[in-house]
């Protein structure tokens, strides 16, 4: 006869909390419970209700207000009649809600009495979807959205352009969802296009949606390079005036905007004001990364811009367009973020300091960015943060370009290879990266993304050591299983 032990909490979080106290006893979770809030909790109160399947109107599981409590620390105290958890934002009361909905899965609803202390390590805690590669449904991406915030992450990177799709619409730039967000798939001979546009509501409800989840939405509008969708849309917007196609292949291609004609101001000026107002959150992603100069050293107009700017290279032209950008950016409101590339060429011109540096190849780009002064946010694709990237090198292990093991992720640290005190407090967290070119479906996306997603969460809410991490990776399959989500169980290193 198997005698199922309740498991103690300290055993099923993750990411495990700050501090965590066993107590004996077990509160049962059922479906029949009642849940009350302070006046400030009311929203996190009826999402509770919406998400625990409860209603409101009794004191089962409780949402006191702690002023004490600051930004998104909380507390939790489960007894065996009663769940109380105290905050002193929403914030606080949904990461504490959280908490209770992992356990509740993990436990099959036997939970086990304990009191908590909680509070995130990093104020970045981020996924990062390409739907320029692959366009992932809105109901795909709220499912997503739903298990990132599971796990306490808070920034939701929507890559919504790129050379193989255009995913937003720009009033007076219709080509851009009529021609940029499609293209043929010449992997099939039927000729069929691929592809389409998300709708200004749909996007508006993504980020209601991610918003009740305590999730900022950061749009990015690729610029200048990964931009064959829009020159194929607007020809005039290259350096040869095309004929261009949105991308049916992967890679980096010469063909970028051209930063000699002015049009191509007033065009991304256009698209940055849209872009800020239809999304609610500070920042915007203006790219930056993988920019080939080829066009621009032959380009009549590109060489006019460098010479009457005083420029010296086209490198410093790249620089100079990434200031225009940036003003836009500021003057629509928002702050910028850019991938590593973004420093390159600036070294006499600089850089607005508000701009957040993105380091993807490496950290050398993040270090490099927090000696200028900019704020940092470390995903490098060396140290585990790519996650279309293979699980393990076994051949038949789906993927794309490189390998990013779960162990590695299980030893990452947005401050890894960071000795310079100076440089720790420009580091605001990571994020992990799924690049989409190999993926055609959600379940694939989810193989990729789990389990490490949740690893890489705890190692930005509470990093533990790593051989910790990994000795606990079946509280993740469990979890997945329960959320009915496709993870990975192989090998983790
Ligand atoms: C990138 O992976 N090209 C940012
Ligand atoms: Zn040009």
């Amino acid at each position: 006869m198997v005698i199922n032990h309740p498991q103690k909490a300290s055993e099923l979080l993750f990411p495990l909390p700050q501090t965590v106290e066993d107590l004996p006893g077990t509160f049962r979770f059922h479906t029949g419970l009642c849940i009350a809030t302070a006046p400030l909790f009311q929203s996190v109160g009826l999402f509770a209700c919406e998400v625990l399947g409860c209603k409101a109107g009794g004191e089962d599981i409780l949402f006191k207000e702690n002023r004490e409590l600051q930004g998104e620390a909380y507390e939790m105290k489960i007894s065996k009649q009663q769940v109380v958890i105290k905050s002193g934002t929403t914030e606080g009361a949904f990461r504490g809600l959280s908490t209770l909905r992992r356990l509740i899965l993990s436990a099959q609803n036997q939970i086990p009495c304990c009191r908590i202390q909680d509070y995130p390590l990093y104020e970045w805690r981020g996924l990062m979807i390409d739907c320029s590669r692959h366009y992932f449904t809105p109901a795909f991406l709220k499912k997503l959205i739903d298990i990132a915030s599971l796990f306490h992450l808070n920034r939701f990177h929507w890559h919504l352009t790129d050379d193989q799709g255009w995913r937003i619409p720009i009033d007076g730039w219709e080509k851009l969802t009529s021609t940029g967000s499609k293209r043929t798939l010449l992997q099939h001979t039927d000729n069929r296009s691929y592809g389409q546009a998300y709708s200004r509501q749909e996007i508006q409800d993504i980020q209601a949606y991610a918003h009740m989840r305590h999730m900022m939405v950061i749009p990015e509008i690729e610029t200048p390079g990964h931009a064959s969708a829009a020159l194929a849309s607007y020809p005039q917007l290259g350096c040869t005036g095309g004929p261009y196609e949105t991308q049916d292949r992967w890679g980096i291609f010469e063909d970028v905007l051209c930063s000699g004609n002015d049009e191509v101001l007033t065009f991304l000026g256009d698209v940055i004001a849209q872009v800020a107002s239809l999304f609610t959150d500070p920042y915007i992603h203006i790219g930056g990364d993988e920019c080939p100069h080829t066009r621009w050293e032959t380009c009549p107009k590109c060489q006019k811009r460098i010479q009457d700017q005083g420029l010296g290279d086209a490198k410093e032209l790249q620089s100079w367009m990434t200031s225009k950008i940036c003003a836009m950016v500021h003057d629509a409101g928002k702050r910028p973020i850019g991938w590593d590339e973004v420093l390159e060429g600036t070294q006499t011109m600089g850089l607005p300091q508000d701009l957040i540096v993105m380091s993807w190849r490496g950290v050398a780009g993040g270090i490099e960015a927090t000696k200028r002064g900019h704020q940092v946010i470390m995903c490098p694709k060396t140290e585990g943060c790519y996650f279309d990237y293979k699980h393990t090198d076994d051949p038949e292990e789906f993927g794309n370009l490189g390998i990013s093991r779960i162990s590695e992720v299980a030893n990452f640290s947005p401050l890894k290879d960071i000795h310079d005190e100076v440089a720790k407090p420009y580091i605001l967290g990571s994020q992990g990266n799924l690049w989409t070119e190999k993926i055609t479906c959600g379940s694939q996306a989810e193989y990729m993304l789990f389990p490490r997603l949740m690893v890489l969460a705890e190692r930005l809410w509470n990093p533990q050591e790593s051989d910790q991490t990994l000795q606990r990776i079946e509280i993740l399959h469990t979890l997945c299983d329960a959320l009915s989500l496709n993870c990975y169980k192989g090998p983790l290193s």
